[in-house]
């Protein structure tokens, strides 16, 4: 089956005692032992118990085949939150003396967890944000996280290089493929260890859900699933049948959010109160090459970042005048949000490295949504007025 196709279909699911094949909310807790003297239970699909929904959950599975089947993988588990997700993966590969090279740019929280797994003996190695400088640092033995676009400067890092070398020198290589999506990049095709999208973003894509997952081999998926089991950091079912409305509309949405963002980040590079904009679908974007050598398609997503002239306080006030865009940290959703990094995602990263990577006081990270982009361009020019 095509991408397309997967988004709908991907779930398998059809349940023969009723005849439908959308997955219903499995909104329970336990589910019986047939055999009650040996505790036997039924199987799902992966050969899992299906026992106890801090376990597995129907719909739950369901989902999770669904994301397997657009992530080009042999199975995925789903997570109630991205942090979730990418926590589970660490506790599951970290040993204590292990090393972690992460970006100096990325979600704030993903670089402060990994500073903080120094208290059980885990060193972070800090690296700019490319492919060069990850190949250079990574050693055998290392976990390395990336992400594919990164948050809040949209630089493109090329993950298939990363991969490679990380394959070549016996690293794990985690790749965080939230703002790309796999509408337009599945880190698996290039062999990365495993895949994490915070499905709160696109892929839930409605501003309606909290959740995460990690998409990745077969084997490697049996082992996470048992520090999932231990840690109870599964999604539950209410969510999981959100996403997987969700991930319907993703190629659509998806779509469509980077028409917009491209047409007001073109616009926004000619506003005189613009200082600079950072669209990897820029013809100006020195990230443009990479991102059309890695992406299946000339989408760059629905994120555009860009400095207002006149620092800190004129950017506040942008950020305080938008009446259709609301200002909120999350991206990849319905409604355009807005966001000053400084104060949100990026806060975590040290003064020093914010300015190297070009997290300035004027810059506002917008996440467009599919409102009409007259609207959108309106909206902002009045705020810029
Ligand atoms: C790139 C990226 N990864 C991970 C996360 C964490 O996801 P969640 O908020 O679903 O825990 C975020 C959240 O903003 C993010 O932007």
């Amino acid at each position: 089956m095509k991408f397309s196709t997967r988004l709908l279909h991907g779930h398998g699911f059809f349940e023969e005692e009723t005849g439908t094949p959308i997955p219903p909310i499995y909104q329970v807790a336990m589910f019986e032992q047939p055999d009650r003297r040996t505790g036997e239970t039924r199987l799902t699909d992966r050969g899992t118990e299906l026992k106890y929904s801090r376990e597995e959950n129907p719909t739950v599975r369901a989902l999770e085949r669904a994301l397997a089947a657009i992530e080009d993988s042999e199975d995925a588990l789903a997570f109630s939150s991205g942090m979730s997700a990418i926590s589970t993966l660490y506790m599951a590969l970290l040993k204590s003396g292990a090393r972690i090279v992460v970006p100096i740019e990325a979600y704030g929280t993903t670089i402060q967890l990994a500073a903080d797994l120094s208290k059980f003996d885990v060193e972070a190695v800090k690296v700019w944000p490319s492919a060069e400088a990850f190949i250079e640092a990574i050693k055998p033995g290392d976990i390395a996280i990336l992400e594919t676009v990164t948050n809040p400067t949209l630089k493109v890092v090329d993950v298939r290089e990363v991969a490679k070398a990380c394959r070549e020198v016996g690293a794990t290589l985690i790749v965080d493929n939230t703002f790309a999506s796999p509408v337009v990049y599945r880190p698996q095709a290039d062999e990365a260890s495993y895949t994490v999208e915070s499905l709160t973003k696109y892929i839930g894509g409605h501003n309606d859900v909290v959740g995460g997952c990690v998409a990745s081999k077969r084997e490697r998926v049996a082992e996470l699933w048992e520090w999932r089991r231990k840690l109870g950091t599964i999604m539950h079912p209410f969510e999981a049948f959100l996403v997987l409305r969700g991930l319907k509309t993703l190629e659509v949405r998806f779509e469509r959010q980077s028409q917009t963002a491209l047409e007001i980040a073109e616009y926004l590079s000619e506003h005189p109160r613009v200082e600079e904009v950072l669209y990897p679908g820029l013809s100006s974007s020195p990230y443009k090459p990479l991102a059309d050598k890695l992406f299946a398609r000339r989408l760059y997503g629905g994120v555009v970042s860009f400095k207002v002239k006149g620092g800190r306080s004129e950017a506040l006030k942008v950020l305080s005048k938008v009446k259709v865009i609301t200002a909120s940290p999350s991206l990849g959703g319905t409604e355009s949000l807005l966001t000053y990094p400084i104060i949100s995602a990026a806060k975590m990263i040290p003064e020093e490295d914010r300015l190297k990577l070009g997290i300035t006081d004027g810059l506002l990270r917008l996440s467009v949504g599919l409102e009409d982009p007259e609207d959108l361009k309106e909206d902002i020019s009045n705020a810029l007025a």
